[in-house]
């Protein structure tokens, strides 16, 4: 296995007390460049992934293009984060890992978890639970890359018991870290997440891969409801948490402080300044309305509904700096 810095920096985390590393989870449209860095400032996990890529994009002569936006890693960030990728061909894999390696990512994520119906109608994402034969020629084309290759995924795909099977072939890969939504595709994230299965999942990482980081995601809320998993869990390696950071863009602060309307509105404005810096950069693609973002920072604050409807009228972020300015004098 490849010792790139995101595996010496995940190896000395995941050791005794230093356990558990966190992670931001992927999330489309959201964990691009702009909002990474805005979490980095708030309160940083141990990782940051990209929004999933598709493998065939990157390569093609008609998509690279537009793949540039998701895939800028500013000089800013530090960690780098992990690119991850999803697709149903080897070949597409083992094209996009090489052009990725290049950018400066120092390790891949494989979707294989993703519910969406049109990844799934691409045998992409969750249906690789179906199909272990694609899965198989997915790792082994991702693997022809000098980084570490690592999966995330679901229990199963309409059945929970499917875990008992996908898991292990999963394990038998001997993949770095092993990340699993603990639900099914079917299960979407309609029910409470299954953590009554998450010791079978330690007693099977332990029996078959012992040295792959099992990081468990879903219905985390922040550093401290991590803190208290891993330790009703003891083998649990990595926390991820995606929509925590919706609820509050602090989730990952290891000592929990309030944080008045002034800071909040503090981290919007830096996020508005690092889009416009982005947005400079000219490079195309990444055109995520930055509106799905204004309720983090406004929820909880006197009259938030009519500020974000405020907020939400806007159409530049001159715009939107007006209306924060109005609430917010700076
Ligand atoms: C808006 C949004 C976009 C997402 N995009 C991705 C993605 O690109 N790749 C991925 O593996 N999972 C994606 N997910 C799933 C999350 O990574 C995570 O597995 C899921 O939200 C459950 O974790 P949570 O309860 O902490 O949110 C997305 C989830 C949301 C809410």
């Amino acid at each position: 296995m490849t010792q790139s810095a995101y595996w010496n920096r995940i190896a000395e985390k995941a050791k005794g007390e230093n356990r558990p590393f966190f992670s931001l989870a992927p999330m489309e449209a959201v964990t691009g460049t702009v909002f990474r860095r805005v979490i980095m400032r708030a309160a940083a996990p141990d990782n940051f992934y990209t929004e999933f890529t598709n493998a065939l994009s990157i390569t093609h002569p008609l998509a690279k293009e537009a793949t540039k936006g998701r895939l800028y890693i500013d000089p800013e960030e530090n960690p780098k984060p992990i690119v991850q990728l999803w697709g149903n061909s080897g070949v597409d894999f083992s094209k996009a890992v090489k052009e990725v390696e290049k950018d400066g990512y120092e390790a891949i994520d494989l979707n294989m978890g993703c519910p969406d119906i049109a990844v799934i109608k691409n045998h992409s994402g969750s249906d690789l639970i179906r199909h272990f034969d694609t899965a198989q020629e997915v790792i082994d084309g991702a693997r022809q890359s000098d980084l570490p290759v690592t999966v995330k995924t679901r229990l199963g795909y309409s059945k929970i018991e499917e875990f008992e099977t996908w898991i292990p072939f999963l394990l038998k890969q001997q993949v770095p870290v092993l990340t699993v939504h603990v639900r099914t595709r079917e299960e979407m994230s309609k029910v409470p997440a299954h953590y009554e299965l998450i010791d079978q999942l330690v007693q099977m990482r332990d029996a078959i891969a012992p040295d792959t980081l099992l990081q468990i995601n879903g219905d985390i809320a922040d550093y401290q409801a991590g803190i208290q998993l891993a330790k009703e869990h003891p083998g649990v390696d990595g926390i991820m948490i995606g929509r925590g950071i919706f609820m509050n863009p602090y989730a990952f602060e290891k000592v929990p402080q309030v944080h008045s309307s002034h800071e909040l509105l503090g981290l919007l404005r830096y996020q508005l300044d690092l889009y416009d810096e982005f947005v400079a950069k000219g490079i195309p693609g990444h055109f995520a309305p930055l509106q799905r973002f204004f309720k983090i920072y406004v929820r909880g604050m006197k009259g938030a509904s009519a500020i974000r409807n405020e907020l939400m009228m806007t159409k530049t972020t001159d715009q939107a700096r007006a209306v924060i300015n109005e609430i917010d004098p700076s």
